[in-house]
């Protein structure tokens, strides 16, 4: 194969055979080694446990997660007839598919964890990825997870008092919400698996319902049989492309709403490192699990259109609900809400535990306070023991933890700082936050940053052309995405200036940030480094001009 011009692992991470503390193993932790500070350190490379399924399922369990039960309307609404509606969503598929088949290259080229974040720095300098993890940590991550657990407190809340009720006071949603949100961090806290294996059962779940919904749209549609004993035939009378809107804000703003079912696709990403494998099963992972997303959202969009009246789907924000009822009346509401939510709870689940490995890694990276940074309960003394090889831990302690499915790290050993921070903000968004704004701004600040860094792949490929690439893709997929993304974007700044510019002053905030936390960070390392060992700022030196 090609020579690498530059090897990440030994080039760039002088330290990693050096540093045997043991920091990694904490999941999906990204920035381990801490000596040598950056992302992707030193002892993760020792702790390769990811395999294929797992991927499969951590990017699986946070694509399906609210949008396909509840973004249809929005869609619909927007595209004005159903036919267009399936274009938007294979279009939104597509795009989100070239996305993350472009990020798999990334992820081969740059095989560390962290994600967007890895990549943006490596590329266009650290201040890039710098910009993107203040973004990140303080609006995408919280705000996406706060949109999530609104619709799952929506969603058990309708399971109770019925699909047909009017009106919910939305404080009741939001309690409920709140109550999940707090139901994941501690979980996440308690142990790494115990986060992870929940999120493995979720998938069947969610891939199950989906196929579920497919398989009775289909019999209603070839029987007439509903609960009410009569059939929608609405959809035989209709064109499908009858009503079909022409026009290009429409269209974007369907495309956004299909976008947020699609979206997670970047998930892996931020744990590459961990892969056992992750040239041959990266492009792997994404390649199964972006058709099968995919199809079985077309199927269950075709479904809703067998069983329900278009008016129905263009205004209600829980069709699946609307679904379940028409089909088998209240207990089919019922029970079609409880998988919702739950669908909605494994992506909450799974969206917390990527969020706080990037809080983690920024207080790592000195970007936050070092508290942050910290694994167990915050303290330095506390992490000092949780670290320790030789820890003492009791007989009930090892039961539980055994319990729990985490026998080799203990319980607790998870970034826990990380984790109350992220749930703190999201609570926030929670609280004041109200879903389409949330959604639309969500859109915006998040496809800039995808921009950026599917541009920076082209920009890489031109650069450094024989950087080794374990997984090439057509050079066509990175400009497919940056010139749909850019359309997208395009439309928002003349649709909503006012939003546009927010997000514009927020990510221009972070800049002083920047160089404030960057100063202070490296007069530390000065004061640290002293000691004989070599200076891991070299490592900041050899980095920049490595690119
Ligand atoms: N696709 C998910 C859904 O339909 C939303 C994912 C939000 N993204 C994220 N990185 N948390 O609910």
């Amino acid at each position: 194969s090609a020579a690498s011009n530059f090897d990440f692992t030994s080039n760039l991470f002088p330290l990693s055979s050096t540093t045997g503390d043991g920091y990694a193993p904490i999941g999906a932790s990204a920035s381990a080694g801490r000596p040598s500070g950056g992302l992707g350190g030193a002892s993760l490379e020792k702790h390769k446990t990811l395999t294929y399924l797992n991927g499969l399922s951590l990017i699986v369990g946070l694509i399906i997660g609210s949008g396909i039960f509840s973004s249809p309307s929005q869609v619909n609404s927007n595209a004005g007839s159903p036919g267009a509606a399936l274009i938007i969503w294979v279009v939104a598929g597509i795009l989100a598919w070239t996305g993350a088949a472009s990020y798999a290259e990334l992820g081969g080229a740059i095989p560390l964890n962290g994600g967007a974040q890895v990549y943006l720095s490596k590329i266009f300098g650290e201040l890039a990825g710098f910009l993107f993890t203040w973004v990140a940590l303080l609006v995408l991550k919280p705000g996406s997870s706060a949109i999530i657990a609104i619709i799952m407190g929506e969603y058990l809340v309708r399971a109770f008092i019925g699909a047909e009720a009017e009106t919910i006071n939305p404080w009741i949603n939001k309690s409920v919400a709140l109550v999940g949100l707090f139901a994941v961090t501690f979980l996440n806290s308690v142990s790494t698996k115990l986060g992870t294996r929940t999120n493995d059962m979720l998938m069947f779940l969610k891939f199950f319902a989906l196929l579920g919904v497919t398989v009775i749209g289909i019999v209603v549609a070839a029987t007439g049989f509903t609960s009410s004993g009569t059939a929608n035939l609405d959809w035989k009378k209709h064109e499908w492309f009858e009503g079909t809107k022409l026009d290009a804000s429409a269209w974007a703003v369907a495309l956004y709403a299909g976008l947020w079912a699609f979206d997670g696709w970047d998930n892996t990403n931020y744990v590459v490192g961990e892969f056992r494998n992750p040239s041959r099963d990266l492009p792997r992972v994404i390649h199964t699990a972006m058709p099968l997303v995919i199809v079985s959202y077309i199927l269950a969009n075709i479904a809703y259109f067998f069983v329900l009246p278009l008016d129905v789907i263009n205004s209600t924000n829980t069709v699946a609900v609307m679904f379940g009822s028409k089909v088998f009346g209240p207990a089919g509401a019922l029970i079609l809400a409880l998988i919702v939510s739950a669908s909605c709870f494994g992506a909450l689940n799974s969206s917390t535990f990527t969020s706080s490995r990037l809080v983690y890694v920024a207080g790592k990276e000195g970007y936050i306070p070092a508290i942050f940074g910290r694994i167990g309960t915050g303290t330095a003394a506390a992490e000092h023991a949780a670290l320790s090889t030789t820890r003492r831990r009791s007989w009930f302690s090892k039961k539980l933890a055994k319990l729990f499915g985490d026998e080799d790290m203990g319980l607790f050993y998870t970034p826990i700082p990380a984790l109350i921070l992220n749930a703190t903000l999201t609570a926030a968004y929670v609280l004041v936050g109200e879903f389409g704004t949330l959604v639309t701004f969500y859109g915006v600040a998040g496809y800039t940053f995808y921009f950026l860094t599917v541009l920076g792949l082209i920009v890489l490929r031109v650069r450094e052309p024989n950087l080794e690439r374990p997984y090439k893709t057509w050079i066509t997929t990175p400009i497919i995405f940056c010139c749909v993304s850019l359309f997208l974007l395009s439309r928002a700044v003349f649709a909503q200036p006012l939003q546009t510019l927010i997000v514009v002053g927020f990510v221009i905030a972070g800049i002083p940030v920047y160089y404030w936390r960057i100063r202070g960070r490296d007069k530390v390392v000065k004061r640290e480094t002293s000691s004989g060992q070599r200076p891991w700022w070299k490592f900041w030196g050899r980095r920049r001009s490595n690119i």
